[in-house]
C-alpha cells in the first residue's frame, strides 16, 4: 500500500467496513436534535438570563486562571505568556508533522515498539510477532500519570510518568508482510490472527525524562499490555448477569479483552478509563442465526447493528475464521452453537461497549468493566470537577448516526481523600460501581433534560417495543443502554464522538463529528448547514461537524436539566459565511470532522482534533487549540435558503486570538488522543493509521523515506522551554 494515496475515510472503508459506515441502528421515534432545536427561536435570553458566571471570555492574552478542579492540578496563572501566542500552522497535505515555529515534534513510541525486556527493536517489516509485549497499533486517546523520581505515584510529576494509550484498529497491510492472508474468506494464518488481537487493547508505557529528554523507557516493570484476550472482570449490575454468561465465564463475571478502544477519561483518583467503541462488528453471526434466539434477543443484536439478514455476517477481522477449533477464536462467533448460553458464545457481544478502568500503577490489578456506564458504543468519560460532598457525574457519548449524550451519576458523595487513596480500583468499586444512568433530551427552549434509563423511570420500566422487546431487570436496562434511551425519550444526535471537561467552569464539550445525509429539508436549528462542498470532494450534508456544549443546572453534577449551545461550527474558510461558515472561520482556523477534544488543565486550552475524509484534498487531519467562553455567549443565527429559514443558536465567534490551529499531521492519519505533564511543558499527541512514509520519512524507526507507516505517540515541546500552546 506504501505510495499509494487514499483518504482517511476511503482508506478506512477499505481495512474495515464498519469503521466509517457508522451504521444507522436508531430506528425509535425520538426525535433528532435537530427537530427540537428547530422549534427553537430566540433563546438568547433565556441562556443569557440562566448563565451569569463569572468566567469571561477574554482570557485569549492572559493566562487562565482556573475555578476549583478538585484536581491536582489547577490551571496556574502564567504572567509572561500569551496563551494560543504561537503563529497558526497552514492547512497541509505534506506527508509530515508539523507544528508551529518554535516548537519541536517528535515520533515518540510507534507499533511494534518494545515494550519488554528481551523484545527486539520493530524492523517494520511484518515479520514480527510479540504484540503483547509492545506498542500496540491505531493510537488512540491517552492519558498520563505522573511517577516521582522513585517511580511512585506522584500527581504532579512531570519527569516521569505512565502513559496509558488505546489501540483501537490495525493495518493489516503493514502489521504483515503482505497484508492478511485470506483463502476463501478463511484466515488460515492464524499467527497472524493473534497479532492483530493482541495488536489491540491498551498500552501502559513508562515514560522518562533523561538529561532533560523525555523517552519511553523499555522493560519498566510498570509497563503493561491489556488486549482483546486478557481477562477483565465485570463490575456492576451487570455482574452475575444470565446475558453474560458464556462457556468461558458461566457465572457471567468474566469476559476477555477490551475491544475498539478509542475515547479516555481519567478518573479522579487516578486510573484510567477506556471506552469501547466499535466493538459489535468484531462478532460474526451465521445466517439462520435469528431462528435460533427469541425476537427480544434478535431485536437487542439489530439495536446494537448486529442484526442477521439471511447471510453470514463475518467479523471485522474474520478471526473467527481460523479453523484450529482453539476457544480464543470461536468466541468471535457469537452464533447460536450449543445446547445453552454457558456452552457457547451467543453472549459475547455483551462483554464489550462497556466503559473499562484500568489501574495504571499496579500491572498486576484486575482490569474492570464498569457496567453502570451503559453498553454503547462508547468514546469519551468526561468527569464533572469533583467537589467534596457531592456525587460525581460522567459525560458520555455513543458514536453513531442518531445515537445520544449520556451521563452517568455516582450514588457515592466525593471525599477529597480518594484522590491519592492507595486502593484505586476500589475507589473505583465505590464511585462506578453504583448510581444512575440518564441520556440526553434537548428541549425547544435551549433548555435540556437528564432523562432516567432505569426501571424507575416508568418510560422505561413499560417500555415494549413492537419486536416485543421490553426490560426485565436493571441489568437490561444496562446492556440494552440505548433501548432505554429510545423508551425515555432522549434526543438523537449527530454522531457524538469524544467528551471533554472544561477546567475553568466545569462546562461539558461534545463533538458531533459529520452527517452525510443532511438535506436543506431536514436542517434544523441544530444542524441548519447542508450544502454540497463548494470545490474538491464536493460532499453533502453537513459536511463538517460541529461542537456542542452542556451546562448543567447550576453547576451540580446530579443536575437532571441543563442549558445548551453550539461552540462552533466546523467549515472550510471559503464557504459561504452566511450558510456555511458560521463561526466564520478563517484559514488559519477552518477544520472539519471534530473527533477528540482534550482541555488542558495546565492551561485550560480545549484542543480540537480533527478525524476526516470531506477536506482532505486541502489538508491533512490536523490539531486547533481554543479559548472557548461559555455557554449562552453568543446568539441567534438564521440561515436563509430562500424555501427555507434556519435559526440556531451559537457560542460567540472565535477570533484570531481565540483560536488557531496548531498541528497538522502526515497523510492520511487522524490526530487523536492528547495528555500533557502537569506542568503543561510536554505534550503527547497520537497520529492513528498514517498511510504514506510517516514517521520512517522522520527518521523514526527502519525504512526512511519508503518506510511503512506507523500510528504513532508524538512528544511535542516549546524551544524555549516553555508550556504548550503559549
Ligand atoms: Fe473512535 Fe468515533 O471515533
Ligand atoms: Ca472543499
Ligand atoms: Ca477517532
Ligand atoms: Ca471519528
Amino acid at each position: 500500500m506504501q505510495g499509494s494515496f487514499y483518504t482517511t475515510e476511503s482508506f478506512m472503508s477499505k481495512i474495515n467496513p464498519f469503521k466509517q459506515e457508522e451504521p444507522v441502528s436508531n430506528h425509535s421515534a425520538n426525535p433528532s436534535f435537530d427537530a427540537v432545536l428547530a422549534s427553537r427561536l430566540s433563546r438568547r435570553n433565556i441562556l443569557r438570563g440562566s448563565v451569569g458566571t463569572a468566567l469571561t471570555a477574554a482570557f485569549g492574552t492572559i493566562g487562565l486562571t482556573a475555578c476549583s478542579g478538585g484536581d491536582d492540578e489547577k490551571a496556574q496563572p502564567a504572567s509572561a505568556e500569551t496563551l494560543l501566542g504561537f503563529t497558526a500552522v497552514a492547512k497541509s497535505i505534506a506527508d509530515a508533522f508539523t507544528v508551529p515555529a518554535g516548537y519541536t515534534a517528535t515520533p515518540f513510541i510507534a507499533v511494534g515498539d518494545p515494550l519488554f525486556a528481551g523484545i527486539s527493536a520493530y524492523a517494520n517489516d511484518g515479520a514480527q510477532g510479540d504484540f503483547d509485549k509492545r506498542c500496540g497499533e491505531w493510537h488512540d486517546g491517552m492519558e498520563y500519570f505522573g511517577l516521582n523520581a522513585s517511580g511512585a505515584r506522584d500527581d504532579k510529576g512531570s519527569d516521569r510518568g505512565l502513559l496509558g494509550i488505546n489501540h483501537e484498529w490495525v493495518s493489516q497491510e503493514f502489521l504483515h508482510a503482505n497484508g492478511a492472508t485470506l483463502v476463501s474468506d478463511v484466515r488460515t494464518v492464524a499467527a497472524e490472527v493473534d497479532k492483530e488481537m493482541d495488536a489491540m487493547g491498551v498500552s501502559v508505557v513508562e515514560v522518562k525524562k533523561t538529561s532533560g529528554v523525555m523517552g519511553y523507557v523499555q522493560g519498566s516493570s510498570l509497563n503493561r499490555r491489556i488486549t482483546t484476550q486478557t481477562p477483565i472482570a465485570l463490575s456492576g449490575p451487570v455482574k452475575f448477569h444470565p446475558l453474560l454468561k458464556t462457556k468461558y465465564s458461566t457465572n457471567g463475571t468474566m469476559t476477555r479483552g477490551t475491544v475498539n478502544n478509542c475515547g479516555t477519561g481519567k478518573t479522579p483518583w487516578g486510573t484510567m478509563l477506556t471506552g469501547e467503541e466499535n466493538w459489535a462488528g468484531f462478532f460474526a453471526r451465521n445466517a439462520g442465526d435469528n431462528a435460533n434466539r427469541s425476537a427480544k434477543e434478535n431485536y437487542g443484536l439489530k439495536r446494537y447493528g448486529r442484526d442477521e439478514t439471511g447471510i453470514a455476517k463475518p467479523g471485522a477481522y474474520r478471526w473467527e475464521t481460523v479453523q484450529s477449533g482453539e476457544d480464543k477464536y470461536v468466541r468471535w462467533n457469537i452464533s447460536v452453537l450449543g445446547a445453552s448460553a454457558t456452552d457457547d458464545y451467543r453472549n459475547e457481544i455483551n462483554g464489550q461497549g462497556w466503559v473499562t478502568e484500568i489501574d495504571p500503577y499496579n500491572p498486576t490489578s484486575t482490569v474492570k468493566k464498569r457496567t453502570t456506564m451503559g453498553r454503547m458504543a462508547h468514546e469519551g468519560a468526561a468527569f464533572s470537577l469533583p467537589v467534596a460532598g457531592k456525587p460525581l457525574a460522567v459525560y458520555m457519548g455513543d458514536d453513531s448516526s442518531g445515537e445520544y449524550i449520556y451521563k452517568f451519576v455516582s450514588d457515592a458523595t466525593w471525599s477529597d481523600a480518594d484522590a491519592t487513596a492507595a486502593n484505586r480500583m476500589a475507589i473505583g468499586d465505590k464511585y462506578l460501581d453504583q448510581g444512575t444512568l440518564y441520556a440526553a433530551k434537548f428541549n425547544a427552549d435551549g433548555s435540556g433534560e437528564w432523562v432516567e434509563l432505569s426501571l424507575d423511570n416508568p418510560a422505561v420500566r413499560y417500555y415494549t417495543h413492537s419486536s416485543g422487546f421490553s426490560f426485565a431487570d436493571e441489568g437490561e436496562v444496562l446492556i440494552y443502554a440505548r433501548i432505554a434511551a429510545d423508551a425515555a425519550g432522549a434526543t438523537k444526535m449527530d454522531r457524538p464522538e469524544w467528551s471533554a471537561t472544561n477546567p475553568g467552569n466545569g462546562e461539558i464539550y461534545l463533538t458531533l463529528t459529520n452527517n452525510s445525509s443532511r438535506t436543506v429539508d431536514a436542517t434544523d436549528a441544530s444542524n441548519p448547514r447542508s450544502y454540497t462542498d463548494n470545490d474538491g470532494l464536493k460532499k453533502k450534508g453537513n459536511v463538517h461537524g460541529h461542537i456542542v456544549r452542556i451546562k448543567d443546572a447550576n453547576g451540580e453534577p446530579s443536575a437532571t436539566s441543563f442549558n445548551w449551545d453550539v461552540y462552533l461550527f466546523g467549515s472550510e474558510a471559503d464557504s459561504d459565511g452566511t450558510t456555511v461558515n458560521l463561526s466564520g472561520l478563517t484559514d488559519d482556523q477552518d477544520f472539519s470532522s471534530p473527533d477528540g477534544i482534550v482541555f488542558a488543565k495546565s492551561t485550560g486550552i480545549c484542543w480540537i482534533q480533527t478525524d476526516d475524509g470531506n477536506y482532505t484534498d486541502m489538508t491533512n487531519c490536523m490539531m486547533l487549540a481554543g479559548l472557548p467562553g461559555r455557554v449562552g455567549d453568543g446568539g441567534a443565527v438564521t440561515i436563509d435558503y430562500g424555501s427555507k429559514q434556519v435559526t440556531t443558536q451559537m457560542g460567540a465567534k472565535p477570533t484570531e486570538t481565540t483560536l488557531k490551529r496548531f498541528l497538522v499531521g502526515p497523510v492520511g492519519q487522524e490526530i487523536t488522543g492528547m495528555a500533557e505533564t502537569p506542568d503543561g511543558k510536554v505534550m503527547f499527541v497520537n497520529v492513528q493509521h498514517p498511510e504514506g512514509n510517516w514517521p520512517a520519512n522522520a527518521g523514526y524507526g527502519t525504512g526512511g523515506a519508503s518506510g511503512r507507516p506507523r500510528s504513532a505517540t508524538v512528544m511535542i515541546t516549546k524551544n524555549d522551554g516553555g508550556r504548550i500552546g503559549t
